[in-house]
């Protein structure tokens, strides 16, 4: 099952959510792949992969084999990406099929129980390649006014994903990153989207938590770096949440 972790809005915990749920499970057990869809390269980073041998733009290009490719951090298998990848995306604009390039590696990788994609923060190309393999989409949320606006911007690319390039693609839900539960804002929006949108949202949240800005620079999830943490355990109930819902 793959997972495209997606937000147009930058800084909304797209990367944090897919390695700390990504590594969440893998301590329950599963098979876990994660793929960095994002020119800023801030996944492998984030798990001190500062040099990696080859990235997702090879694999696309053709230019290397996945065995070239893959990293292993955490137990977790990684494939990288760097800021060749905007170069990429340029290339791809009039080429045939240039939705389907990431499909068509993943389609190739057998063995994993989830896949979860990080997406750079737009809705191009890149996204709508990590759109169209996957069955999932998850979305990260910061409980701010702007989230709503940036809201059915997301809903209207999934839609249209929907009808052409993806049948089979769905909202897992929306997950409400660094909310702090004193403010009333928080609440306020959180009923909002309750209210009006068809989506699941969440019951884990996530809170803000110094450990969590913090286990990036150490090249480790916030769950090895730092495992009584807020953030580890939220990210933990997370992932009980997910597998309930998958
Ligand atoms: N729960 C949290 N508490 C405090 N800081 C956090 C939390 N989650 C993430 N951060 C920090 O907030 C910043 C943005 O998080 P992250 O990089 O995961 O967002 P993103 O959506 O992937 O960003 P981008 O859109 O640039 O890819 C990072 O510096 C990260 O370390
Ligand atoms: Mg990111």
């Amino acid at each position: 099952m793959t997972i495209a972790v997606v937000n147009q809005k930058g800084g909304t915990g797209k990367t944090t959510t897919t390695i700390n749920l990504g590594k969440s499970l893998e301590q329950k057990g599963k098979r876990i792949l994660l793929v960095d869809m994002d020119p800023q390269g801030s996944l492998g980073y984030s798990l001190g992969i500062t040099d990696p041998k080859g990235t997702v733009s090879d694999l696309i290009y053709g230019e290397a084999p996945i065995s070239d490719v893959l990293m292993t951090k955490e137990g977790m298998d990684i494939i990288p990406s760097d800021i060749s990848l905007a170069d990429l995306e340029l290339s791809l604009v009039d080429a045939d099929n240039r939705e389907y390039r990431l499909k068509y590696i993943l389609d190739e990788l057998k063995g994993y129980d989830y896949i979860f994609i990080d997406c750079p923060p737009s809705l191009s190309l890149l996204t709508v390649n990590a759109l169209t393999t996957s069955d999932y989409v998850l979305i990260p949320m910061l409980m701010e006014v702007l989230s709503l606006q940036g809201l059915d911007l997301i809903t209207s690319t999934i839609e249209k994903i929907r009808g052409t390039l993806n049948a089979n693609l769905s909202v897992l839900g929306i997950l409400p990153v660094m909310v702090d539960r004193r403010r009333k804002l928080s609440t306020e929006i959180y009923e909002h989207i309750q209210e009006n949108y068809d989506f699941h949202m969440f019951e884990s949240q996530i809170r803000p938590n110094v450990r969590a800005s913090e286990a990036p620079s150490f090249g480790q999830s916030v769950i090895t770096y730092s495992p009584g943490s807020n953030s580890a355990s939220d990210y933990i109930g997370l992932s009980d949440e997910f597998l309930k819902i998958v």
